[in-house]
């Protein structure tokens, strides 16, 4: 068998490890894997990772220690072009082509509706790994990503704290998930920030800011905020403005994390979650399965319909949203 695998939508720390164990598992049974760069952008153009002897083939070789980097190697992109029909046709022919008999993408809810997209058109296999770090897909209770873009995030913060301390301000802090708390209320947890905005519980500012005003009025002289880019209220430059409204008795200073939580060495959990995605997925081709997404709940692989993957954004565990509120304003 020919089995295709390429990232896609936003890259996430693990993607690499995902790709390495997909080499590994296909080649352990016979068949060969050819990389796609670019996402479904790098199909449309047959924009293949080349071996040394210039084929299209991924070697175990190549891919070798592929699982310590962070960044996606076979790169990644979001593609206009694809979501279009005639992109979508295109693929497909491109897919017989090439003789690609099945498609392992690594990517999030964007990429699940392209591959449903192209089973209209094309009929080979198509089986997902979970690779975002928002956390937030239905049919996983982990995706790719999501360890590393919290530890750095962790990081981040236990370093800006330092600074609110010293000057004694308040740090109103974004983190990524454009639908999704996950990265917040995790960061929010291990960093002990008092206040916390996520798009899954209503913000109060008013409420925050009466904490604030108890927890300085305790002599608290510093103290950080933790806001998702996706809360309702809005990023941090939004939710600065509110807490002023409301008299916010702390001087205010924002940070946006941005892509920084995007990169990185994947922490060892990301690598194996990675690892072990990657694996059942070559095994759902290799057993016939098409139309779904490689997950895992309570450490065992599980798969999915796509379709259901895309439905709604999976929600934050209640258990969480209650220490979140025990520990938080
Ligand atoms: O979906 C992953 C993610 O990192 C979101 O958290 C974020 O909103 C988005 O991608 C950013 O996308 P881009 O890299 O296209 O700006």
């Amino acid at each position: 068998m020919r089995i295709g695998v390429f990232c896609s939508g936003g890259d996430a720390p693990g993607m690499n490890a995902c790709v390495m164990a997909v080499v590994r598992a296909a080649s352990r049974h016979g068949h060969q894997v050819v990389g796609i760069k670019r996402g479904y952008q790098g199909l449309l153009e047959e924009d293949f990772f080349l071996n040394t002897e210039g084929l299209p083939i991924l070697t175990l070789r190549r891919a070798s220690i592929w699982s310590q980097f962070g960044g996606a190697f076979l790169r990644s992109s979001r593609s206009d072009e694809f979501r279009t029909e005639t992109g979508q046709k295109k693929a497909a022919e491109i897919l017989r082509r090439n003789n690609i008999d099945g498609l392992i993408a690594i990517g999030g809810d964007g990429t699940f509706q392209g591959g449903v997209a192209l089973a209209e058109f094309w009929d080979g296999q198509f089986v997902g790994c979970p690779g975002t770090i928002d956390n937030d897909l239905i049919g996983t209770d982990y995706t790719i990503g999501f360890s590393t873009a919290v530890q750095t995030a962790v990081e981040a913060v236990d370093k800006i704290r330092d600074t609110a301390w010293s000057h004694d301000r308040m740090f109103l802090i974004e983190v990524m998930g454009r639908h999704s708390g996950y990265i917040a209320a995790y960061t929010a947890i291990a960093t002990g920030a008092d206040a916390v905005a996520i798009p899954e519980t209503e913000t109060d500012c008013k409420g925050i800011v009466k904490y604030l005003s108890y927890l300085k009025s305790q002599g608290k002289n510093s103290t950080i905020m933790i806001v998702a880019e996706g809360d309702e209220r809005g990023g941090v430059a939004e939710i600065i403005e509110q807490l002023k409204l409301e008299n916010c008795p702390y001087s205010m200073r924002t940070v946006v994390l941005g892509h920084l939580q995007r990169g990185g060495s994947p922490t060892p959990e990301d690598r194996r979650r990675a690892m072990q995605m990657g694996s059942a997925a070559v095994k759902a081709v290799l057993n016939g399965q098409t139309g779904v997404m490689v997950g895992t709940r309570d450490e065992h692989c599980m798969l999915t319909p796509l379709v259901e993957t895309f439905a709604t954004h999976r929600k934050i565990p209640p258990s969480v949203l209650e220490l979140i509120q025990e520990m938080t304003g």
